[in-house]
Formats: structure tokens, sequence, C-alpha cells
């Protein structure tokens, strides 16, 4: 396969695009910020707006899948107005130009695969899976208007697949590390009352699961990728301590939490129990199902040997 990964060079992008390649397919990452030269024949980097299909169709017109992983990190305090526009803009307005890029190119690439993320479900307590209406709050709107950005691949005769992540495990970036940090500093515990659901993926299990829809020719529609055993964040903490090999004891009230991250806090005071029901019916196996064997397997990796994995 021949993949366009847009937004291709961040934390999932990177993972992914190693993947793809491993599996002997041809990658073409679009990023703003082109760095020259190609480490190997099958990648190559393309310089694009964020904003337009200016300078590209022509990689559409040779791809047979496009990636969209484009999005301005959420985990990045404080949320302001103009942060919010910018979480929005930056998500909203890629999508549209991968549309026009469609319509402009003359050959078309058989699925356009959407990220989203389990936010789209609003704060939930009992487990929701695909057919789950979205929540009504700000990161669920935010999410509706992403997934539909890239809705009208569908009339160029390309499959949209949309991937529902839950939080990605990796020590190379992402939330992971923000929260280990209390931990290794002896100061681990529950976030606010420790009863909010995390929905959760590891890095390896995701790549996976991202790899097996874009070679399944039948995969069209929602998928969430997150394992199929969501946790409490007290749980979640707990099995993050025995990984570290660290205490599990200090209490961050949620209103400390809401005073220092303002509406921030929403992203670790909220949370969703979210169930991998289509991924499983189309027969995709986790490798790691379960928070422990998740955390043991990434704190059990050598630093080095991690980084080479990861980048
Ligand atoms: N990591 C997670 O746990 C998680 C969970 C759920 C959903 N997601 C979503 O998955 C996507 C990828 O996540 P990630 O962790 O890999 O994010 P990341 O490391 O921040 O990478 C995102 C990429 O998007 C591009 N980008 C950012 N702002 C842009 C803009 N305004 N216009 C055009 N391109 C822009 C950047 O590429 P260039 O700078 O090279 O152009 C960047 O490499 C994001 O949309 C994120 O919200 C992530």
């Amino acid at each position: 396969m021949n993949v366009i990964v847009v937004g291709g060079t961040g934390l999932i992008g990177r993972a992914l695009t190693r993947g793809l390649l491993s599996r002997g397919h041809r990658v073409t990452v679009l990023t703003r910020r082109v760095t020259p030269g190609s480490p190997m024949p099958a990648l190559k980097f393309l310089q694009w707006d964020g904003r337009t299909s200016h300078g590209w169709v022509q990689a559409v017109d040779e791809a047979d899948e496009v990636v969209n992983l484009v999005g301005k990190s959420l985990n990045s305090w404080p949320w302001t107005a103009a942060k919010k526009d910018q979480f929005r803009s930056s998500r909203v307005v890629p999508g549209s130009a991968i549309v026009a890029a469609l319509a402009r190119a003359e050959k078309r690439p058989r699925a356009v695969l959407q990220v989203s993320g389990v936010g789209y479900y609003g704060s939930q307590e009992d487990p929701v899976d695909e057919s789950a209406s979205p929540g009504e709050d700000q990161i669920a709107r935010l999410v509706v208007d992403w997934e539909r950005s890239t809705q009208a691949v569908e009339e160029y005769g390309a499959r949209q697949i949309v991937t529902r992540l839950g939080i990605v495990l990796t020590r190379a970036g992402g939330i992971l590390p923000i929260m280990a940090l209390p931990f290794r500093l002896y100061a681990g515990g529950p976030l606010g009352a420790g009863r909010q659901w995390v929905s959760w993926i590891h890095v390896e299990d995701l790549v996976s699961a991202m790899l097996f829809l874009l070679e399944n020719p039948d995969a069209q529609g929602v998928y969430n990728l997150s394992a199929p055993g969501p946790v409490t964040n007290a749980q979640f903490g707990r099995s993050l301590a025995r990984a570290l090999n660290r205490p599990y004891w200090f209490q961050t009230p949620a209103w400390a939490l809401r005073l220092v991250l303002g509406e921030m806090s929403m992203m670790v005071l909220k949370g969703q129990p979210v169930l991998p029901a289509r991924l499983t019916k189309a027969g995709f196996q986790f490798r790691y199902p379960d928070i422990d064997s998740a955390l043991e397997q990434i704190y059990s990796q050598p630093g080095s040997r991690y980084l080479l994995l990861e980048g």
C-alpha cells in the first residue's frame, strides 16, 4: 500500500509510520515542516500548509489510503479562548483540505482513516460502544465536528474509517509521562475521587489496530481503539505505582486540579468506559488487553531499547 500520513511527524504518526514501513508499505508524511532528506526510499516527506490541498493533490493520485492524524494537542495548558479556537481549527480545517484534495485528484484512495477520540462520548458511568450517542460537553462537540470534517470523502468513493482513541500509552510522549511524574516523585495517588473512567490503549496495539483496519477492505465507519479493559483512575494509578515500584497514597483533590488546570481539569476528572466492540467483532486481538500487562511492558523496557522502538 502507498499511504499518506497527514500529521505523521507526531507521537502516533511516528509509531504508525514505523509500523507501515515494517510491513512493506510506502509512506508519504505530510507535514508543515519538511526537513531535507529521507532515511529510506519507502518514506517521503511532503510539505503542505496545513490548510489547503495546494501542492499535494498529485500525492493523492498515487495513494491507496490517507490517514489523518492532525490536531493541536489538548494537553496544552491553559485552555484560553484562543487555544480552544486552535483545537477546533487545527482539526476541522485540515479535514476540509483532505476532502478538497480528494475532490481535485484524478484517482482517489480507497479509504481515509480519520483519527478521533473517546471524548466523543462525553462523561459516562456505564460502558459505551460505537453505537452510543455523542456527549454534550465541549470536547464531545469538538470531536463530532472533527469526525464530520472528512465525512465527505465518501462522496468521492473513499471509505471513511473513524478511529476513536483512548489515551495512548507509550513512554515516548503524550499523557503517560505526565501522569507518571508525581509517581516517580513518590507522590502518586488518585486524582479527585479516583472513580472517573480511563479508556486507554498500548501504542503497539494502536498501531496494530490501525494496520488491521487499513489492510481490511471491508473496514468502514467508527471503531473504538481502546483496550477491552477500561479502568477507573484509582485502578490506573495503582497499576502505574506497581509498574514504577512506587507508593500509591497521595490524593490530589478535585478542587486543587480545577484551581490549577481550570477547564483543562475535565481531561483528568471526567472519563468514560469505552469498549472496542466493532474491532473485537472483526477479529482483532489485543496484545495488551489489561492495564497491568500494558504498563508492566512499557516500564520493563530499558530506556535506550525503548527509544529505539519509539524514536
Ligand atoms: N496521543 C493520544 O493519547 C491521543 C488520544 C486520542 C486522540 N489523539 C489524537 O490523535 C492525533 C495525533 O495525536 P499525537 O499524539 O500523535 O499528536 P501530536 O504528537 O501532537 O502530533 C500531531 C501532528 O499534527 C500536526 N499538526 C498540529 N497542529 C496542526 C495544524 N494546526 N495544522 C496542521 N497540522 C498540525 C503536527 O504535524 P506538523 O507539525 O509536522 O505539521 C503534529 O505532528 C491528534 O489529533 C490527537 O488529538 C491522540
